[in-house]
């Protein structure tokens, strides 16, 4: 990966990811290590786009959001604090002392349990060394993405099928591809049930996990999962998937939900949504549930289904919207910079 654009600017898009076993629970806050491997999907639609270019040295690093209408508005501080310790965190890597202007953009709901920070960041990785002139492989990408603190993004560096292990050394988390996008095309219909941001971070939901008393019971059973989930991608198989991807989703908002403080991602929307899917596969639909750090429900299918499922949700009255989605490739360097 290099920056096409050159001249100490360059832009990113990157995708969101759906994981089918779920990161949850931290080992090492500073060095973002989970405590289990997770396995995802690389998206297609949901996309972050990334503008990063250098600044003169001495000034501090801007960073922006372009809203809807085009322009370009101050970030809020919690996200560009972020951004920026992670524009400091690549430049020190790069043996450059470097701040840098950004502009970022997200087409789909932001914080809302969409991954829409696996996504962010990778483009904020991938767009920043790009602006550096730096070639990095897709292994050391992953490792830099991950260390943003939203470690899932250590998955979106890929396309296709992606797991992250736990990684024994620091160097060893980073993701690996288990299959390329084009191997299995599978269908995300996110029903979109709330599409505010969340009021208690990913980040807080990982400390406070293995204050649950299921939280060690899901670790014990999550090596078998694993197991199955790579076997069903290696055989393209949904009905060996995707009761263990529903499964693992329901428990890790049961840790969630029983860790102390307690965290309630699910509305009423997202139990009406389980209840459709119950529906449809009752009628021989091949379609199964996994729900994220918020109340939106992914529906995973396969393409000759993707219509009927996602009309369904749609009728829904607690469903504001539905995104189609699909399995989707790594991220790319292009010259439509946002500024
Ligand atoms: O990468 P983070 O810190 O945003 O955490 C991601 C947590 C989940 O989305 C719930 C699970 C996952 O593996 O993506």
């Amino acid at each position: 990966m290099k920056a096409k654009s050159g001249g100490g600017k360059a832009s990113a898009v990157a995708a969101a990811n759906i994981a089918f076993i779920k990161y949850w629970g931290i080992r090492d806050e500073r060095l973002v290590l989970p405590v289990n491997p997770s396995i995802s999907m690389t998206l297609r639609s949901c996309l972050s786009r990334c503008t990063a270019e250098l600044l003169d040295d001495g000034a501090e690093t801007q960073v922006f959001l372009r809203t809807e209408s085009g322009e370009l508005a101050p970030a809020p501080d919690g996200f560009a604090n972020g951004v920026r310790e992670q524009v400091e965190r690549l430049c020190e890597w790069a043996g450059e002392s470097r701040s840098m202007r950004i502009a970022a953009h997200n087409n789909f709901p932001t914080g809302a349990g969409l991954a829409s920070s696996a996504s962010g960041f990778t483009a904020l990785t991938v767009a920043v060394l790009g602006a550096l002139g730096r070639e990095v492989d897709p292994t050391e990408m992953s490792v830099l993405a991950r260390r943003s603190g939203s470690g899932s993004a250590a998955r979106s560096v890929f396309g296709g099928y992606v797991e992250w292990p736990a990684g024994e050394s620091e160097d060893a988390g980073h993701g690996v591809q288990l299959a390329p996008p084009e191997y299995w095309d599978l269908c995300n219909v996110v029903a979109i049930v709330d599409p505010r941001p969340k009021s208690v971070s990913s980040r807080e939901g990982h400390r406070l996990a293995p204050s649950s008393p299921y939280y060690q019971r899901r670790q014990e059973e999550l090596p078998g999962r694993l197991e199955i989930v790579r076997r069903a991608i290696a055989a393209r198989d949904l009905e060996l998937l995707g009761p263990v991807i529903e499964k693992d989703a329901v428990e890790l908002h049961l840790v969630a939900m029983s860790s102390r403080r307690p965290i309630f991602y699910w509305q009423a929307g997202t139990l009406a949504v389980l209840e459709a899917a119950r529906q449809l596969r009752s009628q021989g639909v091949q379609v199964y549930c996994t729900i994220d750090a918020g109340p939106n429900v992914h529906l995973i299918c396969r393409p000759e289904d993707e219509e009927a499922v996602a009309e369904t949700v749609e009728r829904l009255a607690q469903v504001e919207f539905v995104i189609r989605d699909r399995v989707g490739g790594p991220p790319t360097l292009d010259d439509r910079h946002l500024f």
